[in-house]
């Protein structure tokens, strides 16, 4: 197999999770990132990201001398291919923030290697990459984009089981030298030009926010219908049209990711004067659902919320990571806090020093002492040990037994058995009736 060494800008999820991957394809990989102290971690084989087999293949890397990490861009003066993995967070006007990618390319435009490809792996808005070439100004040096699709909790699964492998490339030279990077994995390989590939990233996460965004509106339809969602989104899934993922209802969708790439295509379409409103209706109805979330919880109450504990189970934004970055989790948490509730809650893999500033819950190590006192206690994330908890003792360490199941992980006939009042999402307090149901 060709080898091509690789330079890899950015050690978070995307770039870690793509320098320990191709490392482990057996490219020569070296990986830089800005923060020495997260460097010197990784050279020891160390990561805080608690990504499935992220750790294994990182020491394996390290060993076999096929990675390494660093701060000085220089280092990847001699890669053949150089992946750009930073962030792009959402500025102030829902438009991406290329403030990171911007330094990065300053700092390394004069030292990368002739005939050298430089790739835009982060998600950017369209024209992104062929605006770099310019700003890069290097004959020699082809810009291409090759947007990821990693899940986070999934990273590395993702990455060497892709779904598709997305190639966006005015010369076909340069687009073959990137995908000859996958050339062991069996995905069917998209080669387009870098506009549609930037397009086909933010259109991939956005159609999946608005998918979950219907599934929560139908969600709200099936409680006042008397219907259950569960049955429903089954069913809707069954159908090879729609397929079964993102059919779960939910607090609203969240992370990192789909907030902020909704919002930049919403923004795309306004700057060339296109609305598009079903992105717009997406975002709103994410909104919607929070207050419905709200108002499940005062119900749950059953009166004010000023100086009342409410107990949290999940802050993360989904479960299976440690990330609370536009967690759906906080935002309600957050504006219980303005209600003035006073919050506890526990999640099984945030960790304190990753809340935010002034993060009004306070974050207990132990489940049932969210239940303490509680007036409520609130399922957030649909970590799957919720369901396993001892729900009588939660019962009488609460205050009042009132539970609100935000992610439909718990189970109601076994909750509403042992005294407590459930409120699910699109479902009723009590199971179908015997016969019904699959
Ligand atoms: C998302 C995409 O799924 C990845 O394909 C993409 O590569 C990544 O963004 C990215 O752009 O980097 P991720 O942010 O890890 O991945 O999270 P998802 O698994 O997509 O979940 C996003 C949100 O949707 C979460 O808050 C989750 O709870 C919510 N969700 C998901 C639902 O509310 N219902 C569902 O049925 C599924």
């Amino acid at each position: 197999m060709p080898e091509t060494r690789v330079g890899v800008i950015g050690a978070g999820y995307v770039g870690l999770t793509t320098a320990v991957c191709l490392a482990s394809l057996g490219h020569p990989v070296h990986c830089t990132d800005i923060d020495t102290a997260k460097v010197a971690a990784l050279n020891r084989g160390r990561t805080t990201l608690d990504e499935p087999d992220l750790s294994d293949l990182l020491v394996e890397g390290l060993a076999g001398g096929r990675l390494a990490f660093g701060t000085d861009p220089a280092a990847l003066g001699d890669a053949e291919v150089v992946l750009l993995c930073l962030p792009t967070p959402m500025s102030a006007d829902g438009g991406a923030d290329l403030g990171a990618v911007h330094a990065a390319l300053d700092r390394l435009g004069g030292l990368l290697a002739p005939d050298a490809v430089l790739v835009t792996k982060s998600t950017v808005p369209v024209g992104t990459t062929d605006r770099l070439a310019a700003r890069l100004d290097r004959a020699d040096v082809a810009v291409v984009s090759n947007p990821e699709f990693l899940r986070e909790g999934h990273t590395v699964a993702d990455f060497l089981h892709p779904s598709r492998i997305l190639v966006g490339a005015h010369e076909r030279r340069a687009g073959d030298r990137v995908a000859a990077l996958y050339a062991q994995l069996a995905a069917p390989v998209v080669r387009t030009d870098p506009a549609s590939a930037e397009l086909a990233k933010y259109a991939s996460n956005a159609f999946l926010a608005m998918k979950a965004s219907y599934v929560n509106g139908l969600a709200e339809l099936s409680e006042r219908v008397g219907a259950d969602i569960a049955d429903v989104a089954a069913t809707m899934g069954l159908d090879d049209r729609i397929g079964p993922a993102f059919l779960a209802p939910g607090p609203g969708w969240g992370g990192p990711c789909l907030p902020k790439d909704v919002s930049a295509l919403v923004h795309a379409g306004r700057g060339v004067g296109l609305d598009l409103p079903l992105l717009r209706e997406t975002l709103r109805a994410n909104e919607t659902q929070r207050r419905r979330v709200l108002d499940k919880i005062g119900a749950a109450v059953g009166g004010p919320l000023h100086g009342v504990r409410i107990g949290l189970l999940g802050l993360t934004f989904k479960a299976g990571t440690a990330d609370v970055r536009d967690s759906p989790a906080l935002a309600v948490a957050g504006e219980l806090a303005r209600r003035g509730a006073v919050l506890t809650g526990y999640d099984p893999a945030a960790r304190a020093e990753d809340l935010p500033p002034r993060c009004p819950v306070q974050l207990v190590d132990d489940p049932y002492l969210v239940a303490k006192d509680a007036a409520a206690v609130v399922v957030l994330t649909e970590w799957p040990e919720f369901r396993a908890l001892d729900w009588p003792r939660m019962a009488a360490l609460a205050e009042q037994p009132a539970v609100v199941d935000t992610r439909d992980v718990l189970d109601r006939a076994a909750l509403t058995g042992a005294g407590w009042s459930y409120r699910g999402i699109g479902r009723s307090a009590q199971p179908p009736a015997p016969g019904t149901g699959w």
